[in-house]
């Protein structure tokens, strides 16, 4: 890859979790990858008051496990020549000055502002920045999710950070756009004609999205109470990643070709009434277990959980999308902490043939299915009958890897590494833009309005389970089961 021009990189919350298991281990990477040109600069900003080298000396121990056999003491040494560490309370006008005169030594770089701190403290750092005038044409602003805790939250962030950034400067990451078979499911779609043609209701009998984790809150049980699986991953990671299946094909790899086709998909969502809560959701919470065989405590239990909390750590729903293509087919997505694996994958069921001409005892059909799997392993296999050799007309299951390791040797990008090299070159297409969001807050408000009103609390499931019953029940109405039951 091409060295980029030199940019400054403003990191608030530089001490955070995220910047130190994801972020700034992406920026590693692409100094070895020479990406990140000698004069770049990473202006780190946090409350801590540290010196640069007591915030460079914990970076790299906090950092070091997640770089793996990736780190070597050299590369790291480089990198920290980039890095530069600001104490400042983000929330006082004053503590911008220190900033603003390091930032004013390159004012023609591009200054990429990545808040990586509670979305409470945006509205402030916008108004600071704008107030400063550290907010040049060539300036953009990266916010994490989840952004707000609803519809009208989520209007007040865009409109605070809208007041200082124009919307094609505004980067609203959702890392799960970033992943590498993500993109290959768009080249799948859009740069082959065999795929187009079956993508639609008269072929696809159901499709399922899962994100499990063996994960539990690790330490952030705070703001998980606040949150709960729904916020933090179905109303942005899974809806991004059904909009990708089920989006009409864009005119082009433009930003707002594809982003309007995703909007028309999140704006299809049939709502969800009072009654299609009960009977198309299924909320849960974890109780103590074990994840690969490893005593896990429940998640009421965990530090920063009240004792009686109503939180759900896994959801699971039924959408449909009102449109020609895809009326009738189920979208299931389901997400969970402390389920029995780490997986991530997109499951394509499609129909099963018309009519049978190979019958016999020994006949084992199966529908056509494509896999898209995102983790543990990242790879995408489309799932076919074949005749297993012999004497006998036996078919069997195969499947055709699509993902072509064999073809392509080069090390695959970190989602984060990609979006940060796309949030520096200004590339708007994996960025979720600001009506995509809210379309996505509208359709699941009903979801959380009723949940909120109801006597009824998440069912428990036992950590390293699935996931409550209700989850196998909610596709087993439609004759149907997740991939793993079926
Ligand atoms: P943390 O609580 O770990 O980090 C918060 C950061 O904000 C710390 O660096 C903290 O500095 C800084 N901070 C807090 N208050 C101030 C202040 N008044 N002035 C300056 N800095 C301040 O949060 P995370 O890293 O987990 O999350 C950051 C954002 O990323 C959130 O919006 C979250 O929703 C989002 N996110 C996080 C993910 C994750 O895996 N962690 C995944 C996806 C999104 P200090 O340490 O000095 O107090
Ligand atoms: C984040 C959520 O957005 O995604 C976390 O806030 C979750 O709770 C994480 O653990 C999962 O990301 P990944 O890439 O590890 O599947």
């Amino acid at each position: 890859m091409k060295t980029l021009p030199d940019f400054d990189m403003v990191l608030f919350g530089g001490t955070g979790d995220l910047a130190m298991r994801k972020l700034l281990p992406a920026l590693y990477q692409q100094v070895k990858a020479g990406t990140l040109s000698a004069g770049s600069r990473i202006l780190a900003a946090a409350r801590k008051q540290l010196s640069r080298e007591a915030f460079l000396e914990l970076a790299e121990a906090t950092c070091r496990p997640f770089l793996g056999e990736s780190y070597d003491p050299d590369t790291w040494r480089s990198f920290a020549d980039r890095i530069h560490y600001f104490p400042m309370d983000v929330q006082s006008g004053a503590s911008y000055g220190a900033l603003g005169e390091r930032l004013g030594q390159h004012p023609d770089r591009v200054r990429v502002f990545y808040y990586s701190t509670s979305p409470d403290f945006f509205a402030a750092i916008s108004a600071h920045l704008g107030a400063t005038g550290l907010i040049t044409a060539d300036s953009r602003v990266v916010v994490e999710k989840p952004l707000g805790h609803d519809l009208e939250s989520s209007r007040e962030i865009n409109d605070a950070v809208g007041r200082h950034f124009a919307e094609r400067q505004i980067f609203r990451i959702d890392h799960y756009l970033g992943k590498e078979p993500v993109q290959n499911l768009l080249a799948l779609r859009f740069g082959n004609v065999l795929f187009e043609p079956l993508w639609r209701r008269e072929w696809v009998q159901d499709v399922q999205i899962t994100v499990a984790e063996q994960l539990g809150v690790e330490g952030r049980g705070d703001f998980y109470e606040r949150t709960g699986a729904l916020r933090d991953m179905l109303q942005n990671h899974l809806l991004q990643l059904l909009c990708i299946v089920a989006m009409e094909p864009p005119t082009s790899s433009d930003p707002d070709a594809v982003r309007d086709e995703k909007l028309k998909v999140l704006r299809s969502l049939k709502p969800f009434t009072p009654q299609d809560v009960v009977t198309k959701t299924v909320r849960g919470q974890y109780k103590a277990g074990a994840v690969g065989s490893r005593p896990v405590a429940g998640y009421a239990q965990e530090p920063g959980v009240a004792a009686d909390s109503r939180t759900e750590t896994f959801v699971a729903v039924k959408a449909e999308i009102d449109t020609w293509r895809w009326a009738g087919v189920p979208f299931f997505l389901r997400t969970g902490k402390r389920m029995s694996d780490k997986l991530a994958e997109i499951v394509i069921n499609f129909r099963q043939v018309p009519h049978p001409i190979f019958g016999g005892a020994d006949h084992t059909s199966r529908a056509n299915r494509l896999i898209i799997r995102m983790q543990p392993d990242e790879s995408m296999r489309l799932y076919l009958m074949a005749k297993q050799p012999g004497d006998a007309m036996t078919l069997h299951p195969v499947n055709l890897n699509l993902d072509f390791e064999e073809s392509f040797r080069e090390r695959r990008l970190e989602a984060y590494e990609r979006l940060l090299l796309d949030a520096i070159r200004g590339k708007l297409t994996l960025f979720v833009r600001r009506d995509e969001q809210e379309a996505a807050w509208h359709w699941v408000e009903p979801i959380l309005d009723s949940w909120a009103a109801s006597e009824d609390r998440p069912k428990l499931y036992t950590a390293g389970s699935w996931g409550p019953a209700g989850s196998s029940a909610l596709l087993s109405r439609d004759g149907l089961a997740w991939n793993e039951e079926d």
